[in-house]
């Protein structure tokens, strides 16, 4: 989205930063001094910032990563040793023990906020860590999450992290198969689930969603069910546990077991360009230092600010900006569990007001569904507690971004468009609140320790200077970067290190600006970005290729409204099979169950034949184009084994927009 009226707004002067930040944490000296010692010496600069966690052993040595292809490995800290747990709750009872940690709240505005402080959350997370400690998880064990937006999530989060065991949440709207596929990917020995999760006043059968998908797991795997709604669910003896009746009984002391910077925290799968979904292994020393380091200074973070992030666990983002990072920094995080526009597309401005929120973090997505909904909505509260506004997942729109500037921060909070990814951990590219003039969808300058490199797409070559566009590639290592693939370090070093050797490949194509300033301006891979999740085109085309009538299929992205990118499926239907438009809906509906609502296909093409080269490789470029409803400027098709298909495909085109 970024691209289409990028040039008028990359003309358009900077937005200076707005008066009140002039003892901001970091002034426009410090970034540039503090950025330019991180590239000068990292040891020193990451040796210094590491210690703003507490360490059971200090690190001796800070840096010692490797992109070399056939050798990639990553390590920070890798002699020290904490317990993120402690760190985000246990240092904090002392000073802010009655402070509130999580704000949580619920999907109806009826049902009243909670409040939990720091020494409750100690109390909460060492009894949920001795329920899992009883039920035979240990250190290095995994545990899948697959909870709705509620307390439980946070606390099973930081009881795995306090006894050691590695975290994976899949995130709630998958299906039971993808949830499936999850536990058996990483082994898990226990999925914790709810019985149901309101959102937006339905609710969704999570325990029976859990139910399908434990037939395909091992007998041994338990399942930890927290009585949220009371919703009735089916109960198997044996396997089903109910963790709060145990949380209640189980003792609320649990000592913090120390694990090694580099022992991983969580897993977390994400969609990549082929194959199935990636495991991205985060750590526990280097993740918890970046998370809580960006937190603080992206959002200009102070001591007794209400921060609200408002994305779901299930997501990098939540963990890093709801959870670890805010937490690690003795914040005040609030966690929603409802949707933006329930009851009313005023839901979130209502929030704010009711609990005074100072930065607020949202989707691209979202502002641009509120915007439809018109600025009366906003303007009913009062949103003068909001100092930082922050934007997540996707290129804004210069059109949403105005519109969030006006009428949410009234022209006076900066606005963070903070580009990253779950494989980064934290925030690569940002503006920082008092040292960064904004312009209008660029995500600016590189936060500390962060080295962009534009190359070439075809051979790579780096790009100096600017005015220049390119693949955006990572020059060196950052604390927060992943650490491997789960279960497969190869596939880890071949997705991010083959193609441009020396660097980390973002799969994101970028512009540098005339002020230096970074434009990221989509993926360049097969990988969309619908409403701000990210979506593998080969998981949608295994999903419909298994449905008995679908022959063959080809998914690409195409520019949507609302989501920022819609799904776009063409199929080849069986021989004989009749295409109706009941079929259609009913592959829709297969898709939402094979992966899950977020993956459902926007537009289904009937596609008698795809474009194919001679060798039987799709041209997906070709497929993009008329997505785009660009048919104009096709490019090259004299490769193609019939040209004919892309005539039909054109005259049928399901978005001509
Ligand atoms: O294409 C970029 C886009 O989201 C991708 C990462 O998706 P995911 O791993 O799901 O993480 C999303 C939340 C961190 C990136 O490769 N992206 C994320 N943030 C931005 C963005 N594109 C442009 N601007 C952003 N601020």
């Amino acid at each position: 989205m970024a691209g289409k009226d990028q040039g008028t707004a990359e003309a358009a002067s900077k937005h200076p930063i707005p008066p009140g930040f002039e003892n901001a944490l970091v002034s426009p000296e410090a970034y540039k001094e503090m950025y330019a010692a991180s590239m000068a010496d990292p040891d020193a600069f990451w040796g210094e910032q590491g210690k703003r966690i507490d360490w059971i052993k200090p690190y001796t040595k800070v840096k010692n990563t490797n992109f070399n292809f056939g050798e990639v490995s990553i390590k920070w800290f890798e002699d020290g040793e904490l317990n993120v747990a402690a760190n985000c709750i246990d240092r904090h009872l002392a000073t802010r023990g009655d402070q509130v940690a999580i704000i949580w709240e619920p999907d109806g505005p009826e049902t009243p906020a909670k409040h939990i402080t720091y020494r409750e959350l100690h109390d909460k997370v060492c009894r949920m860590a001795n329920v899992l400690k009883d039920q035979g998880i240990q250190r290095g064990d995994r545990v899948v999450i697959y909870l709705p937006m509620i307390p439980e999530a946070a606390y099973a989060m930081l009881a795995c992290a306090r006894i050691g065991a590695i975290h994976s949440i899949v995130f709630a709207g998958f299906s039971p198969d993808a949830l499936a596929n999850r536990i058996n990917d990483s082994e898990a020995k226990a999925v914790i689930t709810a019985d149901t999760a309101p959102r937006g006043g339905r609710r969704t059968p999570l325990k029976a969603n859990a139910d399908a998908a434990l037939l395909h797991c091992k007998d041994s795997v338990r399942c930890l069910v927290v009585k949220h709604t009371g919703d009735q669910t089916t109960w198997t003896e044996g396997r089903d546990i109910d963790v709060l009746a145990l949380m209640g009984a189980a003792s609320a002391d649990c000592p913090a077991e120390a694990m090694n910077a580099e022992d991983p925290l969580f897993i977390l799968y994400t969609s990549g360009s082929t194959g199935k979904p990636k495991g991205v292994v985060h750590s526990s020393g280097g993740y918890l230092v970046y998370a809580s380091m960006t937190q603080q200074m992206t959002f200009d973070y102070k001591d007794g600010d209400i921060f609200w992030c408002t994305a779901d666990v299930g997501w990098v983002t939540g963990h890093s900006y709801i959870v670890y990072g805010p937490l690690a920094n003795g914040a005040t995080t609030v966690m929603f569990e409802g949707v933006p526009t329930y009851p009313d597309a005023g839901r979130f401005w209502a929030v704010c007001e009711k609990h005074k929120v100072n930065q607020f973090y949202t989707a691209p997505t979202a502002i641009r569904a509120l915007m439809g909904q018109g600025p009366e909505w906003v303007e009913k509260y009062d949103l003068s507690s909001l100092r930082v506004l922050g934007s997540v997942g996707e290129p804004i729109n210069p059109e949403a971004w105005v519109w969030y500037d006006k009428h949410v921060g009234k022209g006076r909070c900066p606005i963070v468009d903070t580009f990253w990814q779950t494989e980064t951990g934290g925030h690569m590219i940002t503006s920082l609140p008092g040292a960064i003039e904004t312009k209008p969808g660029a995500a600016t300058l590189p936060f500390f320790g962060v080295k962009p490199v534009v190359l070439t797409a075809e051979g790579g070559q780096v790009v100096e200077g600017n005015g220049v566009d390119g693949v955006l590639c990572i020059g060196d290592s950052w604390p927060g970067q992943m650490r491997t693939v789960w279960g497969d370090h190869q596939r880890f070093q071949e997705t991010y290190f083959q193609q441009y050797k020396g660097y980390y490949f973002t799969g994101d194509g970028c512009r540098r600006d005339e002020d230096g300033y970074y434009w990221i301006t989509g993926r360049v891979d097969d990988v969309i970005n619908v409403s701000g999740h990210r979506m593998g085109t080969a998981e949608v085309e295994s999903a419909l290729v298994a449905h008995a009538k679908v022959a063959e299929a080809a998914v690409v992205g195409y520019p949507h409204e609302i989501k920022g990118q819609g799904i776009y499926a063409y199929v080849t239907l069986m021989n004989g099979v009749e295409p109706t438009e009941d079929l259609r809906k009913e592959l829709v509906k297969w898709v939402r169950t094979e992966i899950g609502p977020i993956a459902s296909p926007d537009l289904i093409q009937w596609a008698p034949g795809l474009p194919k080269t001679r060798s039987g490789k799709i041209m997906r470029r070709i497929l993009r184009k008329i997505a785009e409803n660009d048919f104009g400027a096709l490019g090259d098709t004299s490769t193609l084994a019939d040209p004919s298909v892309v005539d039909d495909l054109i005259d049928n085109r399901m978005n001509r927009g």
